[in-house]
């Protein structure tokens, strides 16, 4: 553990490497909207970077890149109060990822889950830069000396490896530079289920479109998907417990919940007893009244592209305010010529 006292500040990202979804929105986005004030400073990344380790199309990122910016803003993310940019208008991200690299172990990135799975059976053909994928991301966090970092579920492997690399590199160095970052994953909805199997993550790359809530999707759409969504012939338990073996349920609940911000044990003790038939339209009902508003400023601000840019180079300027120092002290450290007063 270190022992120096780090300022309390907040890193996440978020991949441009398609639209955003109602899992991204619940398990991500409107908890960094709930960290932004007093208690930390607060930064958040559209991470390009991480997403060219599966294929782009060019036109295509630089699109979802500003459309996820307009996501930020939209949902409630203030440029001038947080840090908001994309990753590669920081080149000491990639450059302490270069370092990370050479501190972290095969061994481990080989047991990331994430890695496994998106590379799937043909691990030989998968980029150098998926494996490598989670060393990127501690850089990610560890550049801004961050102490905090809200994710769902799924990134929690993935955010233990970030303390693995932090240790590792103070204990090889003999320093107390970078911070043991503390996970944040809280709230109702840490991990949205498909609409259509709850045994599978709602996901930007689910061939299935019904299976998610995109947050461009409008107030029709949205009310199809929820009327769809597969669930059990069961009327809903008035208790959590009631919820065991019923994830698509469970699903459902969870989801209300997070969008009316109250635990999923409030939730039942409103509306146990009632049928899908009567619950859903009131999910559904609850989602276009949560999400409509967002999806209306993401295309407004959509309208003038120029403006977005300049609000990325802005957060980009910010964020290196921080980044450059702690890349130099990094080098130093490392025994880089050049890097520091010697
Ligand atoms: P990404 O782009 O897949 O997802 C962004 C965030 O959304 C959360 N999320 C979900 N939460 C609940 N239910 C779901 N179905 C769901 N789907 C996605 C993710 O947990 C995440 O918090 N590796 C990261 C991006 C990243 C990052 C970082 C995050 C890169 N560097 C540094 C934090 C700190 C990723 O692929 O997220």
């Amino acid at each position: 553990m270190t022992e120096t006292q780090f300022t309390p500040r907040v890193f996440s990202g978020i991949q441009p490497s398609g639209g955003l979804t109602l899992g991204n929105y619940l398990g991500a986005m409107k908890r960094f909207v709930d960290m932004q004030g007093a208690d930390f400073e607060t930064i958040y990344c559209m991470v390009d970077l991480h997403a060219i380790t599966t294929w782009q199309d060019p036109a295509a990122l630089m699109h979802n890149t500003r459309e996820l910016c307009a996501g930020f803003i939209a949902a409630g993310i203030d440029p001038e109060q947080s840090i908001l940019f994309n990753q590669s208008q920081v080149p000491e991200h990639a450059q302490l990822g270069w370092i990370f690299n050479c501190v972290a172990r095969m061994g481990w990135m080989q047991r990331m889950t994430q890695w496994k799975d998106k590379a799937g059976k043909n691990q030989q053909n998968a980029s150098l830069g998926l494996f490598a994928y989670p060393s990127l991301m501690a850089a990610d966090i560890l550049i801004y000396h961050a102490t905090h970092v809200p994710v769902g579920e799924d990134q929690k492997q993935h955010l233990e490896l970030t303390r693995d690399i932090a240790i590792k590199f103070n204990n090889d160095f003999g320093v107390d530079f970078f911070p043991i970052t503390e996970p944040v994953i809280e709230g109702a909805a840490t991990r949205v289920m498909s609409l259509r199997d709850g045994s599978k993550k709602m996901s930007k790359s689910d061939p299935s479109d019904m299976s998610r809530i995109n947050m461009t999707d409008d107030a029709d759409t949205i009310a199809k998907k929820i009327r769809k969504a597969k669930t059990d012939p069961d009327a809903l338990p008035s208790e959590l417990k009631g919820l065991d073996d019923r994830p698509e349920a469970r699903n459902l609940v969870n989801i209300y919940a997070a969008l009316s911000d109250k635990s999923a044990a409030q939730v039942l003790a409103e509306v146990g007893g009632k049928q899908f038939g009567e619950f859903k339209p009131m999910l559904a009902e609850l989602a276009v009244e949560k999400l409509s508003p967002i999806s209306s400023e993401m295309a407004r601000l959509m309208g003038d592209q120029s403006e977005i840019d300049r609000i990325l180079a802005r957060g980009a300027e910010r964020a290196r305010e921080i980044t450059a120092p702690i890349l130099r002290q990094t080098y130093e450290i490392v025994g880089m010529v050049g890097a520091g007063s010697d």
